[in-house]
């Protein structure tokens, strides 16, 4: 170790750290003293957000405003900031409908930016990397709950298909570069927000993911919540998915980066799923929400979504003994934090 790093805390690179999951994921780092450079082109987010996380923390963390699809950009970044021990990588589009209309612009921005960073990370001796992936490169499983061993089925939008690809240039890369490690983290379905309110999920537009659909809804910005579907073939008919509190997916990542740093990673390129291990109807959220809340939503049944899988949960046992991770939000508490962060943007007491 050199006498730097002896009394320097280590420093990483979160990409796409001003976005949703990256801005919790900045502040549980700084929380367990990381120091932290974020690079985002606030394609997707706001630079206040740095101001919030310096409230929470109070540390404001480091950062660069380029686009990582640039090969050159994302090369100078590397080689001005040569302290960096560790990456996660975040910053991609997002939106599964928008992807089919632009399937280019989905893998040109989401392809090239991994590639570009870990072309960097070869260059300049950065050796550990964590992903976000997803779980929707499972699509509809056979069985359910999906294990890391389940079968990875073809994607079901070029969303999708960019994670999947994204996981086997991880892959490949990690077979013939022994010296560096990388993580893929498979989430699922993120909601919440952090308990001080301060940062949470800033959809553009009309959202498309459920709970800010209804924290909007219940704020009155929307008129009323479409359920998709009510004929799937579940205990109540709505789709079912594994609702994973936003802070303790962040907490899940330092968890990762910690694994890498400490060499505690069994092969070079390790891919885990990140869920709460239950699966949770579309109905019964709203039913939380409303409980938890106390405010009366209005929602329909409408027609399904074209895309939607019918169900699926995580079997977390072996990220969680790998990982010695485990989500400890309770539903309740999460849907009340992802309210919070409605209300506090709103201006609703
Ligand atoms: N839903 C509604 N009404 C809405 C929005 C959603 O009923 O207004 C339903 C959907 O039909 C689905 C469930 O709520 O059954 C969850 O939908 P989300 O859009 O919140 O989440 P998805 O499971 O469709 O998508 C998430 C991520 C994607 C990822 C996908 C598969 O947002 O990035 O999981 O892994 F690709």
């Amino acid at each position: 170790m050199s006498f730097k790093n002896s009394y320097m805390s280590k420093q990483i690179l979160v990409t796409g750290g001003t976005g949703y999951i990256g801005s919790h994921t900045v502040v549980e780092l700084q929380n367990s003293g990381f120091d932290v450079v974020i690079v985002d082109n606030l394609s997707n987010s706001k630079i206040e957000v740095l101001d919030n996380i310096e409230k929470i923390t109070g540390i404001r963390p480091g950062f660069e405003k380029f686009d990582l699809a640039d090969a050159k950009l994302t090369n100078d970044f590397f080689q001005k900031y040569k302290d960096i021990e560790a990456a996660i990588h975040f910053a991609a589009f997002k939106a599964v409908g928008e992807s089919v209309q632009e399937p280019l612009m989905y893998y040109q921005n989401n392809l090239n930016s991994l590639m570009n960073i870990l072309s960097g990370m070869k260059t300049h001796g950065v050796k550990n990397l964590v992903f976000s992936s997803s779980c929707t490169v499972y699509g509809q499983p056979d069985k359910l709950p999906v294990t890391e061993d389940t079968p990875r089925k073809e994607a079901e939008s070029p969303y999708g298909n960019t994670k999947a690809v994204s996981e086997d240039i991880m892959r490949d890369f990690a077979k013939v570069n022994d010296e560096h490690n990388l993580i893929a983290l498979r989430y699922f379905n993120p909601i919440g927000a952090h308990e001080s309110a301060l940062i949470g999920e800033l959809p553009v537009g009309v959202p498309n993911n459920l709970v800010p659909f209804i924290t909007q809804t219940a704020a009155g910005v929307r008129g009323e919540l479409s359920i998709f579907g009510d004929d799937y073939n579940t205990p109540d008919g709505t789709a079912i998915r594994d609702f994973i509190n936003v802070v303790d997916l962040a907490k899940a990542h330092v968890v990762a980066i910690n694994r890498l740093l400490n060499g505690k990673n069994k092969k070079n390129y390790e891919y885990f799923n990140v869920g709460t291990g239950e699966g949770v109807s579309v109905m019964q959220l709203v039913k939380v929400f409303i409980e938890v809340t106390g405010v009366n939503l209005k929602y329909k049944i409408v027609g399904r979504r074209e895309g939607d899988i019918e169900k699926i949960w995580a079997d977390t046992s072996y990220g969680n003994a790998e990982l010695g991770w485990k989500a400890e939000k309770t539903i309740k508490q999460t849907i009340l934090s992802a309210w919070n962060w409605e209300k506090r943007l709103r201006g609703i007491k």
